[in-house]
């Protein structure tokens, strides 16, 4: 390494440790400089992009600034969604009137899903215009149009639509069919409101938009989806049919496959199962962890993020994902194709039905996935039961303290509203209509919220149930497994909390603690509890 280089990591371990210290400011002033010194290090751009969710940035901002937003949103290691708050805030500081004239922000709606209510409101009202506007000269510009199109899409078409609107798009419709060469405007105009592969002859279409502004907009909107119905009838099954709970949680996530992703971060710690271990639990004991290549089963791998994070991971693993949705894995598949990934094998399955399976894991993870399982414990000891001896598991659970504005969100407003395009749309009126209540509005500030399958998936899930840390306690000695610790995205900084309170739990994982400390830091695991267990001998 020449010297750039070393002051460079120097200065992006400042950075991290600013940031478990909540320094946010000093922070990101390291990781500028490490970026300035080495820009090709991949891991320093994804710090860079995590540690802008804390900034609010106004217009006019420094240069540089909009230039390491501009270079951070191309890298293939950022995950765009990290930069949507900064970037949103910046082109709404700009005058009335130049909001689409950002380069950043028309990226990012095609990158991503916004998550500002008055940046919904303004796409909304963009693309009604359109649709007025469209035999006529648009007031957008066709770039425009097309990103806002690609925001739509990768929304699911969440934003409200009025009857009007649903008329117009109608007859939209039948005027492409007539018409004999596709017309950009128009294409773009019924992309904001409807997926191009809804077209007839979408294949065709595809075809004669791929030299005009709108080729990327096809691909997303018709090859990719072509794709995954070509994926989805080859995707090998391991279980007899689903049945009861598991039948409906599967019906869900095939018409609304969840998370739905465009790009995930990718430059992470990789290593072996034992060098991750040892880092993140240096005081547990990790005797015997494979340090050669992990044998991994990834249960309920959902659209791929978990299993391709997982697979790049753990170096030289093999990894097997199953889930219960075929639309997920095939969007899974896709995914991994296209990011030349060849160490997964997707089957789908039910966990329930997994006790049967040959194979033996050295490291079994499920995240967000048992929490939706009638018996969450009877799935879990499926799994615990296909893992070597002293194996690893990696579990996120509901936390039902985290998760108490959900359950009031689904309680007060969302059990009045049915589970399809239109309730959905319904019941975020009704959320919004609702500032007065904190609760309410925090539901309506989050991620989720901002898609159709993520509102599905936070409002209306056919199943769900969220655990305490003692009852995690609890099925952890029914199962024979020991904790090691949780995991969390925010940089260290609960973990310096937690630290700083407990100082005599150096191992930081002693549940009955952490139960005392959730108590007194309520959104400490607002996500979901991530933690890692080890059998027991
Ligand atoms: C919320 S998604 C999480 C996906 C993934 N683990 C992630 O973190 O991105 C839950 C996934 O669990 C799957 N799932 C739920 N119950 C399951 C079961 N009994 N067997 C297999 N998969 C299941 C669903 O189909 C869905 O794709």
């Amino acid at each position: 390494m020449n010297t750039d280089r070393l002051v460079a990591w120097e200065h992006a371990r400042l950075s991290a440790r600013r940031l478990a210290e909540s320094a946010h400011l000093a922070a990101l002033e390291s990781i500028v400089t490490a970026l300035r010194l080495a820009p090709d290090e991949a891991p320093f751009w994804a710090h860079f992009a995590d540690l802008m969710q804390y900034f609010n940035p106004n217009y006019p901002a420094d240069p540089l600034l909009l230039d390491l937003l501009g270079r951070a949103l191309e890298h293939p290691a950022v995950d765009p969604g990290n930069l949507v708050r900064p970037i949103t805030r910046l082109a709404l500081s700009r005058p009335p009137g130049e909001l689409f004239a950002d380069p950043l922000l028309l990226r990012m709606l095609e990158l991503s899903v916004t998550r500002d209510e008055e940046l919904e409101r303004r796409l909304a009202d963009a693309r009604a215009e359109a649709l007025q506007q469209v035999s006529g000269t648009p007031a957008l510009p066709l770039r425009a149009l097309v990103a806002v199109a690609h925001q739509c899409f990768n929304s699911e078409y969440v934003f409200a639509e009025t009857a009007p609107e649903t008329e117009a798009v109608e007859h939209l419709r039948r005027a492409i069919a007539a018409a004999a060469d596709p017309c950009p405007l128009g294409h773009a105009v019924y992309a904001c409101y409807r997926p191009l592969v809804s077209l007839e002859n979408a294949q065709a279409t595809a075809s004669k938009l791929a030299a005009t502004p709108l080729a990327t907009l096809a691909r997303r909107q018709i090859l990719e989806p072509l794709e995954e119905r070509r994926l989805a009838g080859a995707i090998p099954v391991l279980t007899p049919e689903a049945s009861g709970i598991s039948a409906k949680v599967r019906e869900q996530y095939e018409s609304n496959p969840y998370p739905r992703w465009i790009r995930t971060q990718s430059a992470f710690t990789t290593g072996s199962l034992a060098e991750i271990t040892r880092e993140l639990f240096p005081r547990a004991d990790l005797v015997g962890v494979t340090p050669g290549p992990a044998r991994i089963l990834v249960a309920g791998c959902g659209t791929g993020q978990n299993s391709i994070a997982t697979a790049r991971r753990f170096l030289a693993s093999r990894v097997l994902a199953v889930d219960l949705s075929l639309a997920s894995l095939a969007y899974a598949q896709r995914k991994t194709l296209e990011l030349g990934i060849n160490n997964i094998d997707y089957r789908q399955a039910d966990i329930l039905g997994l006790e049967s399976l040959p194979q033996r894991f050295d490291f079994i993870e499920s995240s967000g996935v048992l929490h939706h399982l009638q018996d969450p414990l009877s799935g879990w000891r499926v799994l615990a039961s296909l893992l070597e001896p002293r194996g690893l598991m990696r579990i996120g659970l509901y936390s039902a303290m985290g998760r108490r504005h959900i359950a009031h969100a689904r309680e007060r407003v969302a059990r009045g509203f049915a589970a399809d395009p239109e309730g959905i749309r319904a019941c975020r009126a009704a959320i919004r209509a609702r500032p007065d209540d904190p609760l309410l509005a925090r539901v309506a500030r989050g991620e989720d919220f901002y898609s159709m399958s993520g509102c599905r998936d936070l409002l209306f899930h056919v199943q769900e149930r969220s655990f305490t840390l003692p009852e995690i306690s609890a099925a952890l000695e029914q199962l024979g497994l020991s904790f090691l610790g949780f995991e969390f995205a925010d940089g260290g900084a609960t973990a310096s909390r937690y630290r700083a309170r407990y100082p005599a739990d150096r191992a930081l994982a002693n549940l009955e603690n952490w139960h005392q400390f959730e108590q007194e830091h309520p959104d400490s695991f607002s996500r979901m509890y991530q933690f890692w267990v080890r059998a027991r001998g």
